[in-house]
């Protein structure tokens, strides 16, 4: 089997090359990646020589790179990481680059497989584009669409062109949605991996708003398995909910960050919060585990300290991500918030 795997220099694409050529023999990797801020040729040294696996330099939005990989390869199947996937970058840093890679980016991969006759296509979207919940109640994959900020409302119109592709011209497509994953080579602009950088240097730990949202927590390698199961698996034209059904406030998981590190909570620092902040996602992940048999194999707190283990091991990586652009991105977003 031979896979085109977009933005697998980013978080999840990194984790899910190393995932997919451990797990099968028989597979190959293609991996196209525009290198942006959040690419990172670092997130795969270790399987760089490996003969199943090659890189290709090149953007989703741009029809000659993404036609020049399908010239050269035969594709049984695409799986669509590539995404700007910050949600503050899209609310205070302009949406434009959202809408080229995370839209168009996408339209662009689904005709190339419609041309090329890729026998399957697998998008990996986000719990996001269902908006937010109220005190009660989870997703299901018939939860109506109803994304409430620029980074979700492009997930949400990638995800109806996917769905128009199946629809209208027959291909065999699956969608998978998923919650917010923690992991080892997360970028520290997201949650865990930015309190955890804080914390090791003593930094204040930036809260929005009253720390009560509440997100639904998976292993990025739990992810892994599952798109892994879906490509496999999956009916076409389906979605699938994908979910670690650990959903807590902020506050419990940066306080849990701070207890592995035995540093103090007075380091919690509460600021303005995220415009429009959705108030709280929770997965109803029933589909999955009951069609194609996939669960989450690690808890959330194993996960939490495997994962902390992974960047104090990793404090190169660590330094290098968070020098020269990072350090003018966190003063925009923080100082003086
Ligand atoms: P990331 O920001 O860490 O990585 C994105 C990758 O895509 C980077 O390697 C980047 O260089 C590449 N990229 C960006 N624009 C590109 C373009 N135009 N052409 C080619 N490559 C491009 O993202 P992530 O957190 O690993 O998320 C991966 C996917 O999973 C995204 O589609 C995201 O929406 C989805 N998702 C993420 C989460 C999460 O919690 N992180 C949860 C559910 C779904
Ligand atoms: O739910 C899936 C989504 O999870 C993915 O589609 C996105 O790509 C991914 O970025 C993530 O989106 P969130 O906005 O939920 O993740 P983030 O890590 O940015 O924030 C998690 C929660 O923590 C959210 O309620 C905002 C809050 N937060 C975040 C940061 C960076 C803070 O309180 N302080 C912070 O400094």
């Amino acid at each position: 089997m031979k896979i085109l795997l977009t933005g697998g220099a980013g978080f999840i694409g990194s984790n899910f090359v190393r995932y997919v050529l451990g797990a099968h023999r028989d597979v190959e990797v293609v991996n196209l990646d525009a290198l942006t801020y959040a690419g990172n040729l670092e997130n795969l040294s270790d399987v760089e020589k490996d003969p199943r696996y090659a890189f290709v330099k090149g953007d989703i939005s741009r029809l000659e790179d993404v036609r020049a990989v399908f010239g050269e390869h035969r594709f049984d199947a695409v799986v669509n990481f590539a995404a700007e996937s910050h949600v503050d970058r899209s609310l205070h840093l302009g949406a434009e680059r959202f809408v080229l890679t995370n839209v168009l980016g996408t339209q662009i991969l689904l005709d190339a497989c419609r041309e090329y006759r890729v026998p399957r296509f697998l998008q990996v979207s986000t719990d996001e584009v269902y908006g937010s919940l109220g005190a009660t109640g989870r997703f299901t994959e018939d939860t109506p669409l109803a994304p409430n900020n620029p980074y979700s409302a492009t997930k949400a119109a990638a995800d109806f062109l996917v769905r128009a592709a199946h629809h209208s011209h027959g291909m065999d497509t699956v969608v998978t949605r998923c919650s917010n994953n923690f992991g080892p080579f997360q970028f520290p602009e997201k949650l865990i991996p930015l309190m955890i950088a804080n914390a090791l240097e003593d930094k204040p730990l930036p809260v929005y708003g009253d720390g009560l949202h509440v997100r639904d927590w998976i292993y990025v390698l739990d992810h892994c398995a599952a798109i892994d199961t879906v490509l496999r698996k999956g009916a076409p034209g389906e979605v699938y909910n994908i979910g670690g059904m650990y959903d807590v406030p902020n506050l419990d998981v940066v306080k849990k960050i701070l207890a592995i590190l035995k540093k103090p909570e007075t380091l919690i620092t509460f600021v303005k919060d995220r415009p429009g902040h959705d108030r709280r996602y929770a997965m109803e992940a029933v589909k999955i585990r009951r069609e194609l048999g996939w669960q989450p194999a690690r808890t959330f707190d194993e996960a939490l300290r495997e994962t902390i283990e992974w960047y104090l091991a990793s404090k190169t990586w660590l330094n290098r991500v968070r020098s020269g652009e990072y350090v003018k991105y966190y003063e925009r977003m923080y100082a003086g918030r």
